[in-house]
């Protein structure tokens, strides 16, 4: 095989309580890549549709994630890229990780499978690095294993599989306006105080427990964030209006999706879901802002063969 298409998904990163170590992937919404093996050295981006974003393989999230599996690897060739972005650059749904994710992913298909899933999450962290300032995997750790992932631990680097129950829906509204990862992170405190530590944790073991056994209340109890959330969401118009208006239409909860400004819901049910995505569009709607709205199932496989 020297050519596949491939489709990466989109991924919700944080889920409220979890900054920088739970993430999901998404089915509804995600980008397409061509990626073909080519006799000559390194890595060449040949197309890029649907964003703005640079050709240069040392200045693009999926060259630099390339570059990294390359320099693993023992193959004398190279690869051509193809992109079709789908998902906006600065949306907080994951834009770079479904670049950085499927290159490597398609890297290693096509190079018959010689790196691990971990490993990819390494080099596609790379991607990460140049998008954001911090190689952080809560993106990418989902897109390449599919379904929810909890990255336990960075040094070493360990991702932990969690199960998706099979009623969990996402209900995701991006309101039209752009903010980088690199300044919502900037934002942030880098202490926290025990309290709020306390609170965060329990949430995050809450969290994880639901989603093993598929409590949807639990699930629903544990989506708060005592730390990121009150700062980043000052930056998202309308954020507090949305997350009332998402429960009040039977959500289990809702928070920053990413860095945001994507805002993100979970309901038990598709008809559930899709009844907070109106009550989300009302809102912005009626401040006269424009966005974008996906009701997705929970994607268990990740990146895909198309
Ligand atoms: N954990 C990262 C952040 C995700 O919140 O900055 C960015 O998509």
């Amino acid at each position: 095989m020297n050519e596949i298409r491939i489709f990466c998904p989109a991924t919700i990163a944080n889920i409220s309580c979890g900054f920088d170590v739970l993430g999901v992937a998404l089915d509804a919404v995600g980008d397409e890549m061509v990626v073909r093996k080519t006799s000559d050295k390194g890595i060449k981006i040949t197309k890029l549709t649907g964003q703005d974003l640079p050709l240069e393989t040392e200045k693009n999230v999926a060259g630099v994630a390339g570059l990294a599996l390359l320099e693993n690897s023992d193959y004398k060739g190279g690869f051509e890229i193809e992109i079709y972005k789908k998902i906006k650059a600065g949306s907080g749904i994951g834009s770079s990780a479904a670049s950085s994710t499927g290159a490597v992913w398609a890297m290693n298909k096509l190079l018959g499978e010689p790196f691990s899933t971990l490993e990819l999450v390494k080099f596609a962290m790379e991607g990460e690095r140049l998008a954001s300032g911090v190689a952080h995997a809560d993106n990418v750790a989902p897109a390449l294993f599919g379904g929810f992932t909890l990255v336990r631990s960075y040094d070493p680097l360990d991702v932990i599989p969690i199960p998706s129950p099979d009623e969990l829906f996402a209900t995701v509204i991006h309101p039209q306006i752009e903010v980088k990862t690199s300044d919502s992170r900037s934002v942030l405190k880098t202490n926290i105080t025990l309290a709020q530590g306390i609170k965060q944790w329990g949430n995050v073991g809450g969290l994880v427990a639901g989603l093993f056994t598929s409590d949807y209340d639990l699930i629903g109890r544990s989506l708060v964030d005592h730390i990121i959330e009150p700062i980043r969401s000052i930056l998202i118009p309308g954020f507090e209006n949305v997350k009332t208006e998402a429960i009040k239409s039977g959500a289990l909860g809702c928070g920053i999706s990413g860095s945001g400004p994507s805002i993100f819901a979970f309901s038990k049910g598709e008809a559930t879901a899709k009844k907070v995505a109106t009550s989300m569009k009302e809102v912005y709607q009626n401040i006269g802002i424009d966005y974008d709205v996906h009701v997705s199932k929970i994607n268990a496989a990740g990146i895909k063969e198309i």
